[in-house]
């Protein structure tokens, strides 16, 4: 195994003509030049793990039958989280070190076909474990004939230069016995163009909450009563929230009819005419803070996981940017991994941890602090 640093892997990267997608710049995703978004296709693994390996084995040969292999982890994570991480990253740690990956190792990976054991280790673990987008794992052939992406939604995406290169890469697998899929793999699935048209029952648009029923928008003190009651519910929870008690319904009314005095940026999600979300920014009063502002967001639980939270976030950064903000904190519970993993993926980075910072209903738990540095719009 050679480890390959960051700067290496990328000009070698840029010589086979992969270049880190410009309108994704915190995600290091590797696409190629040019515009190449109609030649991704994806695979699904067979429903039976102990099949994956067959699977895995025909999809590397369907990219290179004598390898090497390129392999990273999206953004450049770490590939061990140590044993503070989740239970399922403590696994794949132990897993990606077994296959002799160095702790705190953060580049890229270069294994010979011969490695198989090694590349089969570091691929499941990452297929069955994955959770989150910084466990997106990356493989690229040495002739660059492809980019594979092992998806915590639990399919292989291929991405290729050209629609040769996709063509043969397609008949390859089909040989195998690994079809294009049909349906899409779970319903938070950004449907592809190459699918429509295909029988798709679980396509997110024919839900009865399809995502162009919702919209984002600052909220005014209309909002107020729903404001409070989405406080209320979320707060109850115990769990995600400082909060555990809402504000007073006038406490409400009287924030969001002040919320430009108090240096607060806030949008709401609507279904229909009803929130069901918030996010907020508050900018920090004291002379050489104001650049800073301090973000809290949640969602009723029906409407999680629906991008939602996505969508209210872009909205408040969008807007803090524009407002000359440069430094969005928070402080998030260690085990809420949803809002952790949704913050890695708008760049946020862990600056720090404070210990035993609550102690509720018996429960003890650390607080991350998380910011993300904005450029001048
Ligand atoms: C955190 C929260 C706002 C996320 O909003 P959301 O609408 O569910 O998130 P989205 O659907 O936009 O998901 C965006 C990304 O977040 C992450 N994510 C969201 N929910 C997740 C879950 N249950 N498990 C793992 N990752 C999750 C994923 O990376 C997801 O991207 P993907 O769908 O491509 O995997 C929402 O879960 C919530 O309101 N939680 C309770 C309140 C809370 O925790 N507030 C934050 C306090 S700091």
């Amino acid at each position: 195994m050679d480890l390959i640093p960051k700067d290496s892997f990328l000009a070698w990267a840029a010589t086979h003509g992969i270049r880190r997608d410009p309108r994704l710049p915190s995600m290091d995703e590797l696409v190629y030049a040019g515009d190449a978004s109609d030649q991704s296709r994806f695979w699904m693994p067979p429903p039976v793990v102990s099949d994956l390996l067959n699977f895995l084995n025909a999809a590397l040969d369907s990219a290179s039958t004598s390898g090497p292999f390129y392999f990273y982890r999206r953004a450049w994570s770490s590939w061990h989280y140590g044993d503070d991480g989740s239970v399922r990253n403590q696994i794949v740690d132990r897993m990606v070190g077994t296959a002799g990956v160095p702790p705190d190792f953060l580049g890229a990976l270069r294994l010979s076909r011969s490695e198989w054991r090694e590349i089969l280790t570091i691929i499941s673990a990452h297929y069955v474990f994955a959770w989150s987008v910084n466990e997106d794992l990356f493989i690229i052939p040495e002739d660059a004939s492809c980019i594979l992406m092992v998806s915590h939604h639990g399919e292989l995406r291929g991405t290729f230069p050209s629609e040769n290169n996709l063509t043969k890469f397609v008949s390859a697998m089909s040989a195998k016995g690994f079809d294009l899929p049909e349906e899409v793999p779970d319903p938070t699935f950004k449907i592809p163009p190459w699918m429509r048209g295909a029988a798709l029952p679980n396509e997110p648009t024919q839900r009865p909450d399809s995502f162009s029923d919702f919209t984002i928008r600052p909220s005014i003190p209309a909002h107020a009563e729903a404001v409070w009651h989405c406080l209320d519910s979320v707060a109850r929870e115990r769990r995600h929230i400082a909060m555990v008690e809402p504000p007073t319904l006038e406490e409400v009314h009287s924030f969001l009819g002040t919320l430009a005095d108090r240096g607060v940026i806030q949008f709401v999600a609507l279904a229909g005419s009803r929130v069901v979300g918030w996010c907020d920014v508050t900018r920090k009063p004291i002379e050489g803070f104001r650049h800073s502002c301090v973000l809290g967001m949640g969602l009723l639980q029906a409407y999680r996981r629906r991008g939602l939270g996505s969508a209210l976030l872009r909205a408040v950064l969008a807007e803090a940017q524009l407002q000359g903000l440069s430094r969005i904190e928070l402080e998030v519970y260690a085990s809420n991994q949803p809002a952790i993993a949704l913050y890695q993926r708008f760049g946020f980075v862990r600056e720090g941890i404070k210990r035993s910072a609550r102690i509720l209903d018996g429960q003890v738990e650390d607080i991350l602090c998380m910011a993300l540095l904005l450029p001048p719009p």
